[in-house]
């Protein structure tokens, strides 16, 4: 990958120019100018249509990002991480969560060796599996089919299982799937008050077979397991595990059999396409399971190959680029109109913020310029009635993404129709706003008194000029999910290739928890604690009073 600071270049300095003049005109405006607006900016893909022309920006600017995309490289960036080069450098591994939906014919080599056979063999195992459980094939230690099953994992051995199965519920399984992440107590011992251990299956989830929480866990489930009439024999039926440690996963008690494996070169946030999706395939059959990895597969393909004026993850890149950079937004929201994506802001906040929080560039230096935003969000209309006044009325500038269906699974009298007029009036609300003028006619017309309209005016006017994507899909299926789920991913490649950051690793985690294992040593001692800061000191030694 090449090393660029992007604001070296030429592009980021015309694009500073650009900004001087865009930041004075309003929405309102560009709309004016252009009356083909909606058509020259926005793309159609497969099911779902992409409009970015409420944006703050020109064509010129556009044209701008797109040299600042090529000034950094992006093009062989995005060859290099299709390729398997090792561009994950910290950690010395190539970065191919695309290699696990990849249907293509061509091998793809990691140290000299097509990898595209190992998945496929693993994809085959997780098919064969799914199909004996949902169809009750295969059974507990008392003879019963399963009925219900864990997903034991955290961060991304979670967040994104969590998330589709979630946002796929229409397509249910016969089985009920559960996901414990949290080592709070609570979430394993509320998890499991209701199920029966002979008609319970864990999956284990851990890349690392390491991570505190997950271990945790899973040695608090399988005591659980072990509590009822099951016997050790027993676990080989009612626990598997997802991981690229064998060692961990055979030392913890599991079959080697029982294994689903995954590699290095999948990161932990951009895991659900691979092993650690075996809660997804059980949640939904294995099939949608693929649909979903074949709708991620469309979205490569096209990152790959569309110009970037009509490439959507490069586009959305360089579109938070521009707000991030030069109006200096400090956050980014995502808004589903789409209940079943409820869970999608959350996941984006892993995979966003661990990728792109970084303030060292892959020179080694401190950057001296923004990179990741905070990410978040929860879907609409719900955020209507939360937080959207602060969006619309307050003093941050808030990009956001909208994302919502022609179509609803659950078409009930005119829910939808309801629903999707909100989508499209809060984006024409936040671009267009209100002027003092129309607020002043307005409050005429409803007969308020010349004092009134001059006391209500300021409040009631909306400045606009708030800026939105709008994402459009057929329908919420599993190619459409996995088509969007990969552009957001890639837009998060194309930012972090141009802040020149690792989006790979993900260091920043580390602290906390070894500064936890210590923590943890000194809470288990009757002393006193007099090692850390006063604060902490206080802290653990109350805790170790009040603590029953
Ligand atoms: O939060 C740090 C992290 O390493 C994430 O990147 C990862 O998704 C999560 O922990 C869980 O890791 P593992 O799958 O190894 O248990």
């Amino acid at each position: 990958m090449k090393n660029i600071n992007p604001t070296q270049t030429e592009a980021w300095k015309k694009l500073q120019t650009n900004f001087g003049e865009i930041k004075q005109s309003h929405l309102r405006d560009l709309f004016e100018q252009n009356q083909n607006r909606f058509q020259d900016f926005h793309v159609k893909f497969e099911d779902i249509l992409f409009d970015y022309s409420k944006n703050r920006m020109t064509e010129e600017t556009r044209d701008l990002l797109i040299q600042l995309a090529e000034e950094c490289d992006l093009k062989s960036a995005i060859n290099s991480m299709f390729s398997g080069e090792n561009i994950n450098q910290t950690e010395d591994r190539a970065v191919l969560h695309t290699a696990l939906r990849n249907f293509g014919d061509e091998p793809i080599l990691v140290d000299g060796e097509d990898v595209l056979p190992e998945v496929e063999k693993v994809r085959s195992q997780m098919k064969l599996f799914t199909a004996k459980v949902i169809s009750g094939a295969w059974k507990g230690f008392s003879g019963q089919p399963i009925t219900d099953v864990v997903n034991i994992g955290i961060g991304g051995s979670d967040l994104g299982p969590v998330m589709v199965m979630e946002a796929l519920k229409h397509y249910k399984s016969r089985l009920n799937v559960h996901f414990v992440s949290n080592i709070d107590g609570t979430h394993i011992s509320e998890t499991l008050k209701d199920l029966n251990p002979e008609t319970t299956l864990f999956i284990i989830a851990s890349k690392t077979f390491t991570t505190q929480e997950t271990m945790t866990n899973a040695q608090t489930a399988k005591d659980w397991f072990l509590n009822s009439e099951a016997k050790e024999t027993d676990v080989a039926k009612h626990f598997v595990a997802l991981s690229t440690n064998e060692e961990g996963v055979t030392a913890f008690g599991i079959d080697k059999a029982n294994m689903f494996e995954f590699w290095d070169w999948v990161g932990g946030r951009y895991s659900l396409w691979s092993a650690i999706g075996l809660s997804i395939s059980l949640a939904v059959g294995y099939d949608n399971f693929e649909k979903l990895l074949k709708g991620a597969y469309k979205t490569d393909v096209h990152f790959k190959e569309a110009e970037f004026n009509e490439n959507i993850p490069v586009l959305m890149g360089l579109i938070g680029i521009w707000y991030n950079n030069f109006f200096e937004a400090e956050s980014y929201a995502i808004l589903p109109y789409e209940q079943y994506l409820h869970r999608f802001s959350a996941y984006l906040q892993q995979g966003d913020m661990e990728s792109n929080g970084k303030s060292v560039d892959r020179n080694g230096d401190k950057v001296d310029y923004q990179t990741g935003p905070i990410i978040w969000g929860e879907p609409g209309t719900n955020g209507q009635h939360a937080f959207y006044q602060l969006i619309h009325q307050g003093t941050k500038m808030i990009p956001a993404d909208f994302l919502g269906a022609a179509e609803s699974h659950n078409p009930t009298g005119d829910h939808h129709v309801k629903l999707m007029a909100n989508f499209f009036a809060q984006t024409e609300a936040l671009a267009f706003g209100k002027t003092e003028d129309q607020v002043r006619d307005e409050l005429n017309k409803e007969g308020k008194s010349p004092e009134q309209i001059d006391f209500l005016t300021p409040y009631k006017v909306f400045e606009g000029n708030h800026p939105t994507n709008s994402f459009l899909y057929q329908k919420l299926t599993p190619e459409v999910l996995g088509s969007l789920i990969a552009m957001y991913e890639h837009k998060i490649f194309v930012q972090g290739v141009i802040w020149n950051i690792f989006s790979f690793d993900q260091w920043g985690v580390e602290l906390g928890k070894q500064l936890a294992k210590k923590v943890l040593n000194e809470l288990n001692s009757t002393d006193e604690e007099k090692s850390h800061d006063s604060s902490t000191n206080g802290l653990m030694n109350a805790f170790k009073q009040m603590r029953k």
